[in-house]
């Protein structure tokens, strides 16, 4: 049986540079969908699926992640005092008691890896989520829960997998896997183009990995793009013990790109008890004028 996982690796430290100017001095994780940033989502992710430690690995300009994930006492005043309760509670709510937040600065943009890598001090020696916010993941139970309770039964480090247009491979770590042996990886690569690709499933922002995975982070050296990649610590690690693939249910949004964006904004936007009715009302009429 797999043990429980506590620790949280939030990578936070990439500049966002597909949504300048937005992202010019405020983190692309803090961009909202409907009311809460990416990262809130993330957070709430990986609490649910029982981490209590929660690492962000962040660089210059993150200081906005912090600031979300601190008590703010005035803010809390004036809601009290002007007898706002419910967005009182929105406030002190996001992260409960018993889970503690831990920051790490990334020094220098060396790769997803290298981010990884740089937790490892807070993490230790024990198994551990990586959660990219980037991935915005729909589902109940979250996709980060699910991986929990694979892991329970496969005692081995799980990635999360989905099916992308054969075209596409080229943005994400592509896998190979064994169907006979329960989705065990048998090769991973950073980025292939479409004719190197050993299949059309893609790694999504999503991992739970044995703490071996630091070692390997740290021999690895640069791969793709000249960066240390967290692909190549994987494909490193399943070399000695085993990597499933995950193929999670939900919907997840690319929301590093503005389309990916705009769909999870229209989904949540349509599901929120606030907008719900009325956004689909606007929407319909929208279209229907077009
Ligand atoms: C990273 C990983 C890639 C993975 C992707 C998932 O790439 O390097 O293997 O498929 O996240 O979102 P990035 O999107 O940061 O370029």
């Amino acid at each position: 049986m797999g043990q429980q996982v506590r620790a949280a690796v939030f990578p936070v430290a990439g500049r966002g540079t597909r949504f300048l100017p937005a992202t010019k001095a405020s983190p692309k994780e803090m961009l909202p969908i409907v009311d809460k940033p990416l990262i809130q989502y993330a957070v709430e992710e990986a609490i649910a699926a029982g981490a209590t430690k929660l690492v962000f690995v962040t660089g210059s300009s993150k200081r906005a992640i912090e600031d979300h994930f601190d008590v703010d006492s005035e803010l809390e005043q004036a809601l009290t005092d002007s007898g706002k309760d419910e967005l009182l509670r929105s406030i002190q709510d996001i992260v409960p008691a018993g889970v503690s937040c831990i920051y790490i600065r990334q020094g220098q943009p060396l790769g997803l890896g290298h981010a990884v890598l740089c937790a490892r001090p807070a993490v230790g020696d024990e198994p551990f989520f990586v959660h990219l916010a980037d991935d915005l993941i729909a589902g109940t139970p979250g996709c980060l829960s699910q991986m929990a309770a694979e892991y329970k039964d496969h005692n081995g480090s799980v990635v999360a997998v989905e099916t992308v247009p054969p075209e596409n491979t080229s943005s994400y770590g592509i896998v190979a896997i064994d169907a006979a042996d329960r989705g065990r990886i048998t090769q991973i690569v950073e980025k292939p183009n479409p004719e190197d690709a050993p299949s059309n499933s893609a790694v999504v922002g999503r991992y739970l990995l044995a703490a071996e995975i630091f070692d390997k982070l740290e021999t690895i050296g640069q791969g793709a793009g000249g960066e240390i990649q967290l692909t190549d610590g994987i494909a490193a690690l399943l070399e000695e013990s085993p990597v499933y693939a995950y193929a999670f249910s939900g919907t997840r949004y690319d929301c590093g790109s503005k389309l990916g964006y705009l769909q999870a904004t229209v989904a949540y936007g349509l599901s929120h008890p606030d907008t719900g009715e009325r956004f689909r009302e606007h929407l319909k009429k929208t279209l229907s004028d077009d």
